[in-house]
């Protein structure tokens, strides 16, 4: 870095100067955990978006897609366990009131990982390291649970109440048996959803790292249940290669151990083919995005979910905060479709082609979220070099290396100068190119150096020049983001 401030700090400044995305409803404040995207910002999502559901969804024969409500039946979520379990520890200053998440707390202050541990073992931990009130150094009450999810009435009365989905997951469990009839698929199979969740975090913070309403994009993908092994596209990614941090890796205090996927297999690291495939898979295209800074870390046994067997977050490695779950990978047995079943009283099992068995397949989970994944990308794309300003002035500019797949502004047009016809000729070619890809942009304002250094900034690979040569020869200069390298090409041979 060549500012001050730190990484982090300067792309949450960045969001917030170019509007990729800042806190909501500016105008009266705003709750904690509640972000509005700008115009970058929503180009970028929807770019990442349509990049996953082209891949995931559309490019697979085995893969069926939905968009779910988000206020659901509280019956979805006592069956799923959500009502009793999906809670964060919470305590509370006594003398200033304050709350905090207990386990957040203790990370803070012992540098020590205690995700998922139980209320007990965290009361344990709080009074044996005298911890106190980090505002005000009061003393804390005892850590209790508090239930994640936001809860609404429905209708005129309020004796109906819904919550707001805190996972996208359930809505693609209630829905299996239907869409197993109606999408014509047979096991394995999966469901692939995108949209909003809501969580009320206790103390939502790291920016869009940790919202109280985001987005995820999840995959429920069912498969026999003796069959987990049995995965024909293994093969295809066995040889790829990932940093895997075991359980035990984590107790040594060790980073990892490369090793192939076939390897992970082989040594038992993961315990079956579909969930080591699905792990491959999500790292393959967060590669085809520009990352590649990341890790597999197995759950610890003390810290995996109540409906899960074995979980695997795919993590990054933060400038500030070091690795932290990008998104994660889960072996949630039939555990939500044997619930659903148990408390609705319908059956969830399906005929199974290949065996002729009727049967209540496994799931592998892959669930990504979307903001943690745009910060991550920003975060991993922001580069800064020493520039001189249009006067000579050493000054420092950024560059926001975005995969050219996913740049909110794919293109930028620009004329050398607005007179002597070259605006004219600019605004021409922004129109035709505007036809093959129409968020390229036009910008005629300021000197050519502050152009550049904008779109620069919000990650536009490519800027197209009209200059005086233009009006002879129908050719214009395009500048490669990365390198500043200028070459001439005839305007119409451009594609976005
Ligand atoms: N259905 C499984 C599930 O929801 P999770 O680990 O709680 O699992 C999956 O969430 C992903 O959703 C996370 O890895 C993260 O990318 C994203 N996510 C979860 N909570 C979030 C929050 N409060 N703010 C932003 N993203 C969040």
């Amino acid at each position: 870095m060549v500012s001050k401030e730190s990484k982090t700090q300067a792309v949450i400044n960045l969001c917030q100067r170019r509007g990729f995305v800042f806190p909501a409803g500016d105008l009266y404040g705003s709750f904690a955990g509640f972000f509005d995207y700008g115009p970058l910002g929503v180009e970028l999502k929807r770019n990442v978006q349509a990049s996953w559901w082209n891949r995931f969804v559309l490019g697979r024969e085995d893969m069926l897609g939905l968009d779910g409500a988000v206020l659901t039946h509280p019956r979805i979520w006592k069956a799923s366990g959500h009502v009793d379990a999906f809670n964060d520890p919470l305590v509370q200053c006594k003398k200033c009131k304050h709350r905090f998440r207990a386990d957040h707390l203790i990370e803070e202050e012992l540098k020590e990982s205690v995700d998922g541990i139980s209320e007990e073992k965290l009361n344990a931990f709080l009074s044996e390291h005298k911890l106190v009130c980090p505002d005000c150094k009061g003393a804390l009450s005892e850590a209790k649970n508090f239930n994640l999810m936001f809860k609404t009435s429905v209708g005129a009365t309020e004796d109906n109440y819904a919550y707001l989905r805190p996972e996208t997951a359930q809505v693609i469990f209630t829905n299996f048996k239907y869409l197993h009839q109606i999408g014509r698929k047979q096991l394995p199979f999966g469901i692939a959803q995108a949209g909003r969740s809501f969580r009320n975090e206790i103390s939502p913070r790291n920016f869009v790292f940790r919202g109280r309403e985001f987005e995820q994009m999840e995959i429920e993908f069912f498969v026999h249940p003796d069959k987990l092994d049995d995965c024909p596209d293994f093969d295809a990614v066995s040889k790829r290669k990932a940093l895997f941090c075991t359980e035990k890796h984590q107790k040594d205090g060790e980073d990892g151990q490369k090793m192939t996927f076939g390897d992970a297999i082989k040594k038992k690291i993961v315990q079956t083919k579909w969930h080591a495939y699905w792990l491959a898979e999500a790292l393959d295209w967060f590669a085809s995005l520009g990352l590649t800074k990341l890790r597999l870390r197995q759950h610890r046994s003390d810290e995996l979910s109540h409906y899960a067997k074995e979980t695997w977050d795919v993590e990054y490695d933060y400038p500030e905060w070091g690795w932290k779950e990008l998104m994660g990978i889960a072996n949630r047995t039939d555990f939500d479709l044997k619930q659903h079943s148990k408390e609705s009283g319908k059956e969830l099992a399906v005929f199974d082609e290949s065996t002729k068995q009727k049967v209540v397949p496994h799931v592998i989970e892959p669930s990504f979220g979307l903001d943690r994944l745009l910060f991550t990308l920003l975060l991993d794309a922001f580069t800064e070099k020493k520039g001189k300003d249009d006067s000579g002035k050493e000054e420092t500019k950024v560059l926001l290396k975005l995969h050219e797949s996913i740049a909110p502004v794919p293109l930028a047009v620009f004329p050398l100068m607005k007179k002597d016809g070259l605006a004219e000729k600019a605004w021409e070619i922004y129109v035709k190119l505007k036809k093959q890809n129409p968020a390229i942009v036009y910008d005629e304002s300021g000197s050519i150096g502050k152009r550049y250094a904008r779109m620069d900034e919000a990650g536009t690979p490519k800027c197209v020049t009209v200059d005086h040569q233009t009006l002879q020869d129908g050719t214009v200069t395009i500048r490669d983001r990365d390198s500043g390298e200028q070459k001439r090409v005839k305007s119409d041979s451009i594609k976005t």
